[in-house]
Order: C-alpha cells, then structure tokens, then sequence
C-alpha cells in the first residue's frame, strides 16, 4: 500500500509543530497505509499480472523431505519424517491451514507478502549495514581535486532527478524475464519504492511506510551528509529542479558549512546502524524535541541520500571499496555519515570510493542495478552541464539539520559507535574477479550459467567444510502480482553426490561418472529454480503456513518446532545472482554468524564474486572460501573439457585452452578497469564505467527444448 502525502498543512499539528513521518502515520492511518500490509484485493488484476500460486500442500512437504535429508542425521530425519506424516494427515493442522491460506489467496493479491516482508526484513531485530543492506560498488574513481568529487556528485543527483521523472511519469518500460523462462512481463512496483519509502525502526517490529506521488507538486529535497552533518538541499519545486551548475554551488556551500568546526553536531546518523530495537528507543528520546522531530521529518521525506564521505585512508581495491561501502569504516572514517532506514544513499568519497547503499525491505537488488545502471549510463551519456541554464534559483540554500541531544543521546551514540566498531573489525570481505572464463563459456556446455555457479559455490563449502548446509538462492517472482524472492535450496541431493565425487581423492569415480555428476547436479537445480520463478518452492508456502497459524493463535505446529526447520532455515551459504551490465558490482553480509554471503556477478568472459563472512567465528574464511571456488571452478572446466575429447575425439587438444578465457587473450587486459592516464578536469567528473560493447552482449543461440517443455508441465499444474 502507497501512503499518499500530506500536504504542508497536514503536516503541521496542534501543536504547531511539524509532525514526524511516525506521527503523520498515526493521524492520518485512514489516508496513509503502510507498505508492510497490503491492500485487501479482490480477484481484479494488479498489472495484468497473475497471482502467485499456492502449491499443493503435499508438494511442498514432500519437496521439504527432500531438500533435508542429506542435511541432516538419520535420527533427525526420522523424527522429521514423523513430524511432516502428522502434519499433514487427512483433516489434520496442514489441511486447515492449507485452506486458510488458499482464501487469502484468493482475497488477496499476494498470500505471502506480509508473511515474507515481515519475517525477511521487518521483524528482523539486526543492524542494518552489514547484516541486512546490500550495497554496490562503482568502479572506483579518480578525483583530482575535492571539486572533482563535488562535480561528480552533482551529475549523479542530475541522474536522479531525471529518473524520478520517468518514475513520476510511470514512462519507465515494463521490465521482462530473461533467462530461464524468458520474456514474461514482471511487477514494476518495487521501483516506485525507490526515492519514496522509508523504513520506520519499531521496538518489535519496523514498518516500511512510503508516500504516494501525487497530482499536486510538491517540493521535493534530498539530504547530504557530509562529515556526520545532515544538510536539506531542495531540488524540485513547481515541477522544476535544480540544475547541475546550482547543484555544485549548493554541494560546494555545504561542504564549507561542514567543515565549521564550532557548527559540528553529533554523529547522529550512527544511531541508524544500531541494532532496530535499540534504534527505535533512541528515536523516541531524539522524538521528545521538536527540533529533532523537525529533523527527522526532514530525513524521512527525503528522495534520498547522498554522503559525501572524507577519503578512508584504506588501498583501495575492490575488496575494501565493498567494505567501506557496507559499514562506512566505523565512526573513526564515515560510519556515522549515513542513514541507513533511507532506502538510496549513494556515496562519493573523496578517496574515489563510490556506490550505493540500500535499505533492502522495498526491492529488490535487481532493481537497485537497474536504477545505478540508469544513472551510470546517463553520468557517461550526458557529459556534465555546468553551463548556466535556466535553474530555480529561488530554491533557498541548504540548510543544516539541527539537533538537540540530552546526555542519554550521547550515551547511545557511544554504544552504537562501538557496535558498528565491532562490525568494522568481524567483516571478513573478499571480492575476485575470476577471470578464466564467464557464462559464455557455460552456455557452450549447455548448461544454465547460473545453475552451474551455485554448484561451483557448494563444491567451495564442502571443500573448506566436508558438509553439506543449507543454501539459500534468491529467485525473482516478480512474474507475479507484488512478486518478490522465493528460496532455491541449492544444496540439492545431486549436488553433494556430486561434490563428494570431486573431493573423496579416490580413482574409483571416473571422470566420465563425475561429469554424469555434474550434469544432474545441474538438471537438478535448474529444475528447481523453474520451480521457485514459477511460484512453486517450498519456502514461502511453509512461511505461509506458519503466519497462518500464528494468525489464528494456535499453537505453533510441531513441524515448525522441529530441529530441522531450525537448520533448514540457517543458512550458512546465503547466495544471490546479481548481474550487471556496467562494469560495477553488489556485495552484502551473511545472514548468520557462521555463514558466508556469496554474490555473483556472472559476465561473458569473466566472474565477480563477492564473498563475506565474519571473523569472530572459527569456522568461515572468506579467502580460504574464494581459493576453494577458484579451484572448483578450474576442476569442473577442466572436466567439462575432457569428457568433451572423450567424446569426441576429433577435438584439438588446444581447444582445452581456447574454450577458456586465458592471460593470454589479447583482449583480457581490457576486461579490467584501468585507471586512465591521461585525463582532462572535465574527463574526471564523468565516471570511470565499463558498459558491455554488442559482441559481449550478443546472445547466443540456444537448445533449451527440453527446459522449456518440462517449464511448461511445471506450468500446467504438474512438478517434474
Ligand atoms: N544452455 C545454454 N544456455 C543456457 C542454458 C543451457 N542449458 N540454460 C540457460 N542458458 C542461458 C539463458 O538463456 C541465459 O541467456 P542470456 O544471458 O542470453 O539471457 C543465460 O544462460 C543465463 O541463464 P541462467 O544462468 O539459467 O540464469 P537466469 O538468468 O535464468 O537466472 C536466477 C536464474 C534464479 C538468478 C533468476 O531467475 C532470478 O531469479 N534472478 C533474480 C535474483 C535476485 O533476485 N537477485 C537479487 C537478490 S537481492
């Protein structure tokens, strides 16, 4: 649900005071839904779209079953096994519930939205960086001088100004599936949340509230942090924004009125990475002033964030850029120069190091790309406009935010400085570029790229671990009305059969078994991501299941007590396919202390990967996790490329080398951002950004043929 905007005289209370989004919300509860609850809805279609399916109870126990039973010992699985059998005797709890939820299936436009919004972000207690926002990584810039970095600023704010024009206008194209089942329509939803919601800390639960856009215009501002100091900086009024050349002047005021030392307040925005119960209380104390309420409103109205950060003092490279981008360095560099319940900041620093960071209950990180990628491609398509041209130069110069902190404000900011401290030294980040060959190189195996990435990835943990754990994959539902993610389980039985084969050392397997391995590992799991797109995985149903329950206060059923839904829902290998067109690329945290977060970025000819793990746990280590990656990946091109001379035996033996993308390719350097020699002081404000040329792009023919078949009988009603 939209929360339409107040106008300026709805805004002010009683008391004469300017209201608080949380206020506003409170007042106006009739005219301001909230994004985390969804309107009630009828059978009418939202965007021509379908409604996400309900699978049939006994699919998804029976796949639940499956995905367990090598994770878990025999005596747990028996107890499993019983457990699944009572749930879902006839006229037993998993019946009632069934049919629970197939009414809000059918009176809803997504059964599980609130379920999964709920239970994946909002509920969730954890600070946020780290452990929750994603954030992407621009290739790193070379600012000579700190104008150079102003400059760069201000064209980007220009990009984003522009896009919320098409956003306003609703002109942006509706999005179609690639890949797997391609070219159906998906939601467009999640990006009318980019530079209008907010997400509220609540003492148990946070809210994701959002403002409609509306027919009148409104001004609109974005903030700027710059030294742990908020500024307002209004860029839209009467449907006319701020141009590039004013933009500058404004940043140019702004980081002077920063550096007046007396003027400096407390690093207010630290409290934003606090943990979101403890940030919700330290709201409430910031909420007793009304000059923080005026603050604070300020902040959650605000398109979005733009933190211009002091250079970090790190080598940069693309390991410390993602770190600097997930936690700010801590409160000695730029941590407490963000907000983090701002769902777009995009960071500048004056070191080079660039991205966004997002807040992750509104979309979707496929989104996000598509936004930067937007802006990335206008920065280089439309050189900077410094010229002078028509500006609303009456717009009022930007203006600190103030704040007034009693010593309980003080003493929070201190805890939370040395919270994010904490996550400062535990990240264990290691981002590589695996160079020896990408997708294309997949796709002539005839096999999906990204089914074969995630097997690489459970080779990796088994080579570092000797287990198998639960993995999560995210897979896009938006083929559906309000789709978001479900779970592919890629820890798959065929995948273990598999990695054991290419670790037990032993000669019995050989290669021609070990490649029969790898293909059902991969016909294995392609077949579950056919499910998961399709709307047919287990994990959103069984959520579905349990909220259900939960909302008819019952007892909570014993399959959710279960040992095995506790491990099944720990995932120690927390993955995602993030691609982009734009030499840039996503990382985020691990969702449990002994996990690894694993983003991937799967190219032609290359591989970004993007591990993380925290070093407070004995177990996880993200260098010893990519080594192993690149080691699997090596093994399985290069059994890939013996059973092929197996097979064919009229194959040159230096084909082993040129089916790969080698050092020695000409081009390979090229592949590579490289820091330009020779630049003008115009050149430096435009970003320094690889786009993909055609032949990179070029998609190559495609035998699919029994994939798409079986996606059909998926469709028609029936699992394979
Ligand atoms: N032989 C040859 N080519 C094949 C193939 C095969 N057997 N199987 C797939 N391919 C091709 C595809 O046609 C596609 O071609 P393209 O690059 O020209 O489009 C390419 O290989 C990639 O397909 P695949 O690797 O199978 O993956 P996908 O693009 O379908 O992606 C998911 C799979 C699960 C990642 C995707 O469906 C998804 O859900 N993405 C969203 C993930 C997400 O939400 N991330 C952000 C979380 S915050």
């Amino acid at each position: 649900m939209i929360r339409p905007k107040c106008s300026s005289a709805q805004r002010v209370s009683s008391r004469g005071v300017q209201l608080s989004l949380s206020e506003r919300l409170l007042l106006c509860t009739a005219n301001m839904p909230v994004l985390d609850q969804e309107p009630s809805k009828g059978s009418g279609s939202r965007d021509g779209l379908p409604k996400l399916p309900l699978p049939a109870l006994k699919d998804t126990l029976d796949m639940y079953l499956r995905c367990m039973k090598h994770l878990l010992t025999e005596e747990q699985f028996n107890k499993t096994q019983h457990v699944v059998e009572q749930f879902r005797a006839p006229g037993g709890v998993g019946e009632l519930l069934q049919s629970k939820l197939m009414e809000k299936r059918d009176n809803k436009a997504n059964w599980v939205y609130d379920y999964w919004l709920n239970d994946m972000y909002l509920n969730n207690r954890l600070a946020l960086p780290v452990n929750s926002s994603p954030v992407m990584v621009f290739p790193q810039q070379h600012f000579k001088a700190p104008i150079d970095s102003l400059r760069f600023a201000a064209h980007l704010i220009s990009g984003v100004l522009e896009y919320k024009t098409l956003l306003d206008s609703r002109s942006l194209p509706v999005d179609c599936a690639r890949g797997q089942l391609a070219g159906t329509p998906l939601c467009m939803e999640q990006y009318y949340r980019l530079f209008t919601s907010y997400r509220l800390p609540g003492p148990e639960r946070d809210t994701l509230v959002a403002q409609e856009s509306s027919v009148m215009p409104e001004p609109e501002h974005i903030i700027v942090a710059c030294k742990n100091q908020f500024f307002v900086l209004d860029v839209v009024i009467n449907f006319r924004r701020l141009n590039e050349r004013d933009l500058l002047t404004h940043l140019e005021k702004i980081a002077r009125m920063a550096d007046s030392e007396e003027e400096r307040l407390p690093p207010i925005g630290l409290l934003t990475s606090d943990g979101r119960t403890e940030w919700a209380e330290s709201r409430s104390v910031l909420m007793r002033e009304s000059t923080n309420r005026d603050s604070l409103d300020m902040i959650e109205r605000c398109l979005c964030l733009v933190c211009l950060d002091d250079a970090s003092g790190l080598e940069l490279n693309d390991t410390t850029q993602a770190m600097l981008m997930l936690h700010g360095g801590g409160v000695a560099k730029n941590g407490g120069n963000r907000w983090y319940d701002k769902p777009m900041q995009f960071v500048v620093g004056a070191d080079g190091c660039c991205g966004v960071v997002c807040e992750h209950s509104a979309f979707e990180g496929i989104v996000l790309v598509q936004c930067t990628e937007y802006l990335l491609k206008y920065m280089i398509g439309s050189p900077s406009k410094l010229v002078r041209a028509a500006s609303v130069s009456e717009l009022p110069a930007p203006r600190r935010l103030r704040w007034k902190c009693p010593p309980e404000i003080h003493k929070l900011l201190a805890s939370a400085a040395d919270k994010l401290q904490r996550q400062v030294k535990n990240l264990d980040m290691n981002v590589h570029k695996f160079y020896d060959y990408g997708k294309e190189f997949i796709k002539k195996q005839k096999m999906s790229p990204d089914a074969y990435i995630q097997v690489a990835l459970q080779l990796a943990y088994y080579r570092c671990h000797g287990r198998p754990v639960s993995t999560y994959e995210s897979a896009s539902i938006r083929r559906f009305q309000r789709g978001r993610v479900d779970n592919i389980r890629s820890a798959t039985p065929e995948a273990l059969a598999f990695v054991k084969a290419m670790t037990d050392g032993k000669p019995s397997t050989n290669d021609t078994e070990k490649m029969e391995m790898l293909q059902s590992a991969i016909t294995a799991q392609t077949k579950y991501t056919i499910l998961a797109i399709t709307g047919m995985a287990i994990d959103n149903h069984l959520l579905g299941l349990r909220g259900i329950a939960h909302e008819l206060k019952m007892e909570k059923p014993e399959i959710f007590k279960d040992e095995a839904h506790l491990i099944s829902n720990q995932f120690i290998l927390s993955t995602s396919q993030v691609p982009t067109t734009v030499e840039m690329f996503c990382s985020y945290g691990p969702v449990v202390p002994n996990g690894y977060g694993a983003c991937y970025n799967p190219q032609s000819d290359h591989i970004i990967f993007s591990v993380s793990s925290f070093h407070e746990s004995s177990q996880t280590c993200s260098t010893e996790f990519v080594n192993s990656l690149v080691q699997g990946l090596q093994d399985m091109r290069d059994l890939c490329n013996k059973c092929k001379f197996s097979s064919d035996p009229k194959q040159p033996r230096q084909s082993q080398t040129l089916e790969t993308h080698t050092q020695t390719d000409p081009n390979w350097q090229n592949k590579t951002p490289q820091r330009p020699t020779d630049m003008t002081k115009n050149q430096q404000t435009l970003p320094q950004v690889l786009l993909k040329t055609p032949d990179q792009t070029k998609v190559e023919a495609q035998t699919q043929t029994s994939l798409q078949e079986e996606a059909q009988a998926l469709k028609n009603g029936g699992k394979s």
